[in-house]
């Protein structure tokens, strides 16, 4: 049984993770694997954590039967939230909802598999060669460029927030000087979104999604004139007129895109640039042979774990380990603390870029919501490490203490990095 009694428990110190905690964020590790080792399934007021590799395995891999993305729409939580709030902040909490559960990564069947069929070509392997990868490439020199003009000391957090952003920008058709705007209004919404304790941050969001969605709209009309005929925009807009998807379908995977695409991605970049100088031993793996780039970024996938957590809810009533979850009670999984279960990973705390075990790690999720763009994060992340260790085989952190901010997203606030140049 855990101990939930008063500050510095077990459950207050998961509780200041799942919130965002700066200063827990400093160092969660010891955490999740203390709730693994000491509570893998353990109720926390409304909802039920799962920490183990086998059940957050299950939770990613079989959630259209035992979990369910869709139905957290009408979970008490959100109804409760609703009945609370003013009519002015109900409209809005309502607002939110209704674009967020028309993204694909909400969606059940048979919703799920139709739009995701759709928005699967454009993220082959092929199309991603073909399409992307001269682009990514060009987007890694002019950011190392940058790197190099800035000489001495950068902060690497905005290379790694910059690059994913651009790359959405080629994928999505957007140009760069509305990339600012657009991540503003994603920040907003992410930030504030979804709240059932705030009306405020219910009408932050709404506003923010309105600014978003009026902006989908000019892209998808500037692209349905320009006639572009390749590309995933085109692939959208092709399955609206076959009437496979509609138009509200194609604005929110275009929205969905933006929010997946980028705070992850820029995650593994930042933290995982940071692990490797942290490790100068497997830094110098991949500075003497670049072609292990894709090993060394499935191991850093692993060990870095882009998001910390993932929530479902329960679609079925059912005992784990002695713990009852009710039909709609809220199920986090803890990917973060699966990545590093001994279990299933030898010597789990240990970063080794070589790890034959690497590819069993769960940050990109697993079966029907598997991230589409795990081949275009793989592919960035590849790229601009090889260049680093090509450009900069002597980068080393400095000494400035790193400040954590975000909540599943667990980020640098800045990462200044002394490149040597
Ligand atoms: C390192 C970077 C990334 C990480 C760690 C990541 C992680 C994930 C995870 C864990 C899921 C599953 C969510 C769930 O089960 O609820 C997911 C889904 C998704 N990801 Fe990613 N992602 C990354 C990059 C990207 C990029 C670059 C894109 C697109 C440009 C993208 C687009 C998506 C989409 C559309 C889904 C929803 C798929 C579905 O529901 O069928 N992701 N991602």
């Amino acid at each position: 049984m855990v101990n939930s009694d008063g500050e510095g428990s077990l459950v207050d110190q998961v509780q200041k993770l799942l919130a965002g905690d700066a200063d827990a964020l400093v160092d969660p590790y010891p955490v999740w694997n203390r709730l693994r080792d000491e509570a893998p399934v353990v109720r926390l007021g409304d909802a039920v954590l799962l920490s183990r590799h086998r059940d957050v395995k299950q939770l990613l891999g079989d959630n259209h039967h035992f979990y369910s993305r869709a139905r957290t729409k009408t979970s008490a939580r959100y109804e409760n939230a609703r009945q609370t709030f003013s009519p002015h902040g109900r409209a809005a909490f309502d607002t939110v909802l209704d674009h967020e559960f028309t993204q694909l990564v909400r969606l059940d069947p048979p919703d799920h598999p139709r739009v995701r069929r759709v928005v699967t070509p454009p993220f082959s392997a092929k199309a991603l060669r073909t399409e992307m990868q001269a682009r990514v490439d060009g987007r890694v020199r002019e950011a190392l460029d940058e790197v190099r003009a800035g000489g001495g000391v950068v902060d690497f957090k905005q290379v790694a927030y910059t690059l994913p952003l651009k790359v959405l920008g080629d994928l999505l058709g957007i140009p760069l000087s509305d990339l600012d705007d657009i991540h503003s209004w994603a920040f907003r919404i992410a930030e504030n979104k979804l709240n059932a304790d705030s009306e405020q941050k219910s009408i932050e969001a709404a506003g923010a999604y309105e600014s978003l969605m009026a902006y989908i709209d000019r892209l998808v009309e500037r692209h349905r004139a320009s006639g572009q005929p390749t590309g995933l925009v085109s692939a959208l807009l092709e399955s609206e007129a076959d009437g496979v998807v509609n138009g509200t379908e194609v604005r929110a995977m275009l929205a969905l895109m933006i929010f997946a695409g980028h705070e992850t991605t820029s995650n593994l970049l930042a933290i995982g640039m940071m692990a490797l100088l942290e490790h100068p031993e497997q830094w110098k793996v991949l500075v003497a042979d670049r072609a292990k780039a894709p090993a060394v970024v499935e191991e850093l996938l692993r060990y870095v774990t882009p998001a910390h957590f993932l929530q479902y809810v329960a679609a079925q009533r059912r005992e784990l380990d002695g713990v009852l979850i009710e039909e709609g009670d809220t199920v986090i999984g803890v990917l973060a603390s699966a990545n590093r279960d001994p279990d299933v990973f030898l010597d789990p705390e240990r970063l080794d870029v070589l790890r034959p075990d690497a590819k069993l790690h769960v940050s990109l999720g697993l079966g029907p919501h598997f991230c589409l763009g795990a081949g275009l994060a793989r592919m960035e992340a590849a790229s601009l490490f090889s260049a680093m260790a090509e450009q900069f085989p002597g980068a080393r952190l400095t000494d400035d203490p790193v400040v954590w901010g975000g909540r599943s997203l667990r980020t640098p606030i800045a990462l200044p990095i002394a490149v040597g140049t």
